[in-house]
């Protein structure tokens, strides 16, 4: 099957003020379909065409012939994951369970923010920054450089945060801390994240 844009879960400006319709429109509209319509223009007669979106990633990572493709289908599963990692007054209350693992693993629900903010601040470039659940049953936060994700650097996947200039500049300029301190605290759907962390447990 081809890559499809997904519609946006909300609407264009359920996100104000920390997100705008108009970062939404540009996002999702522009940045999000182009890696869309060039993922299925580089799928067409690879012998990766027609496989799922995850084993696309996977199996185009670390292939320098198939690196057009990896950029596009990771940039897809990350944007279709950071649409429903966001939701209209967003941020707030963490559902218990995950609540508790946060604290057991980062000391506080404070110092897990302030992780997360850090590593979208410091990842050079453009790129993600994460939590995952990692392999030994411990959250940690990482980042990634461009289209990579946990699919490929490792973990489950439980919040993602763009931090690739498209997500912020409209809105925030070029003061990205601004935008992830926004992100985290007002934008995220704690109950999408919470869903994942059970499934990934
Ligand atoms: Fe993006």
């Amino acid at each position: 099957m081809a890559l499809e844009l997904p519609a946006l879960p909300y609407a264009y400006d359920a996100l104000g003020p920390y997100m705008s319709a108009e970062t939404l429109e540009f996002h999702h509209d522009k940045h999000h379909n182009a890696y869309v319509v060039n993922g299925n223009k580089l799928l067409e007669g690879s012998d990766l065409e027609g496989k799922s979106l995850e084993d696309i990633v996977k199996g185009s990572f670390g292939d320098a012939s198939k690196a057009g493709i990896f950029n596009n289908a990771a940039q897809h599963w990350n944007h279709i994951e950071f649409w429903n990692m966001m939701k209209p007054n967003g941020g707030g209350a963490i559902p218990g369970e995950l609540e508790k693992k946060i604290i057991e693993d980062f000391g506080s629900v404070d110092q897990f923010k302030a992780d997360f903010v850090n590593a979208g601040v410091t990842q050079f470039g453009s790129g993600w920054c994460w939590l995952v659940l990692d392999d030994s049953g411990k959250l940690a936060v990482t980042k990634t450089a461009n289209g990579e994700n946990p699919l490929v650097t490792g973990g489950h996947a439980l919040l993602g945060c763009d931090v690739w200039e498209h997500s912020y500049y409209i809105d925030y300029r070029n003061a990205r801390p601004d935008y992830v301190k926004a992100f985290v605290d007002s934008l995220v759907n704690w109950e999408y994240v919470a869903e994942r962390f059970s499934k990934a447990g």
